[in-house]
């Protein structure tokens, strides 16, 4: 029988979690923290090759956290594993990340995230292994452009997605406007990306089904995670880790569009504590946690640092863009505080001297 103790909710000491995806980026970052708090941690991950080139355990990933490879889109893996373990938690890892990258490869990132979340669903049912909780990380991407404030008028509206013609054109920002927070209480979900249509599906798959079957959805929505053990050969995600391998090979980091494009950069210390957080706390209650570093730069401000720390040439301004990019990016992190008794403790200085000490203890890092 579970006990609840305030706002560290039900104790999870005798519980099994199911970590899907549990060996990347975030899955290692989060294992000691899960082994700390629950009996078991078992993790499911095919060891995508874009992530896991040797296909080998991550030397991050906790001991105490058992891995089983397989892959969340086949029923057997399903099978042989709820087979044997039903989980009291589950979190929800296992995605395709690469926003540009799905644009190309549609079917492929619906597959793994929309199709990959519903034969979890199905398999939980089918084994009559429903969990207390399922834990989604889902993304800023969701957002899209996010909500604006028009200047003239004071009226907030979500502008929608930026056209070739405008990008073409340099006309990088809405006129007249300026951006707001991206929060889950006030920003209505808009993708601009294949990426963020299977994340948003993601979440309305998991609440309507979760509701239904009376097993409570807990939806995190992630804005730029980076720090140490970031894929250093994906090249289809962090840029935070790109901008380091560059600068450490001396050259000049490119900075799309005008330079000014703002992102909530939060380092994944911060974001680990988070999720741990999300399987622990007592009724976090319907709406999606918004979770960010409570700050926002410029990437100009974040490639002028990580220049500065490698002494490499001054970043410079291609005037390029990217489909699927959006223009700014922060949280609204206040919801996050409540819900999950948690507060963002590092700064990017802080953060990129991290990823960048992390970086230069790796061996053979190319760009
Ligand atoms: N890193 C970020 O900035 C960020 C931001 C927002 C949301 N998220 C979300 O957080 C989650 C984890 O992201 P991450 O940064 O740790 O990514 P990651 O690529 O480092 O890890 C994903 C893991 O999932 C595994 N995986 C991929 N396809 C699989 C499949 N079909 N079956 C089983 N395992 C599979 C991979 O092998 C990898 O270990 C994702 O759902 C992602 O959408 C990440």
């Amino acid at each position: 029988m579970s006990e609840r103790s305030g706002h560290e909710g039900v104790s999870t000491a005798g519980e099994t979690v199911l970590v899907t995806g549990g060996a990347g980026f975030i899955g290692s970052a989060i294992s000691a923290g899960l082994a700390d708090k629950f009996a078991r941690v078992i993790v499911l991950d095919n060891l995508h090759p874009q992530i896991h080139p040797t296909a080998e355990r991550p030397a991050s990933l906790d001991p105490r956290a058992e891995l089983v490879v397989g892959d969340v889109t086949d029923p057997a893996a399903w099978d042989a594993l709820l087979g044997t373990v039903h989980p009291d938690v589950v979190v929800h890892l296992a995605a395709e990340t690469g926003t540009g990258q799905s644009l190309a490869e549609a079917t492929r990132h619906a597959s793994v995230n929309v199709v990959g979340t519903t034969q979890l669903l199905d398999a939980l049912l089918r084994h009559e292994a429903l969990p207390r909780r399922i834990v989604l990380t889902s993304s800023r991407a969701i957002y899209g452009e996010g909500a604006w404030r028009q200047l003239s008028t004071g009226a907030t509206f979500h502008p929608g997605q930026r056209t070739s013609e405008t990008l073409d054109r340099h006309e990088w920002d809405f006129p007249d406007a300026e951006p707001l927070a991206m929060s889950a209480a006030s920003t209505s979900p808009a993708p601009v990306s294949v990426y963020g249509a299977t994340k948003i599906a993601q979440e309305y798959l998991l609440s309507a089904w979760a509701r239904s079957v009376g097993v409570e959805p807990v939806v995190v929505r992630l804005q730029n995670v980076y720090g140490p053990g970031q894929s250093l050969i994906n090249p289809y995600t962090g840029i935070m880790s790109l901008f380091c391998r560059l600068a450490k090979a001396g050259r000049s980091i490119p900075l799309y569009e005008d330079g000014a494009v703002r992102r909530d950069f939060v380092l994944i210390d911060d974001v680990a504590r988070a999720v741990v957080a999300a399987t622990q706390a007592f009724e976090p209650g319907g709406s999606a946690i918004d979770i960010g570093s409570g700050e926002h730069q410029t990437i100009a401000t974040a490639a002028e640092l990580i220049a500065a720390h490698y002494g490499a040439p001054a970043p410079h301004v291609t005037g390029q863009y990217r489909q699927g990019d959006v223009r700014h990016a922060w949280a609204d992190v206040s919801h996050a505080k409540a819900a999950l008794d948690w507060t963002p403790q590092f700064g990017l200085a802080e953060g990129i001297d991290r990823l960048a000490t992390w970086i230069d203890a790796q061996p053979g890092v190319t760009i």
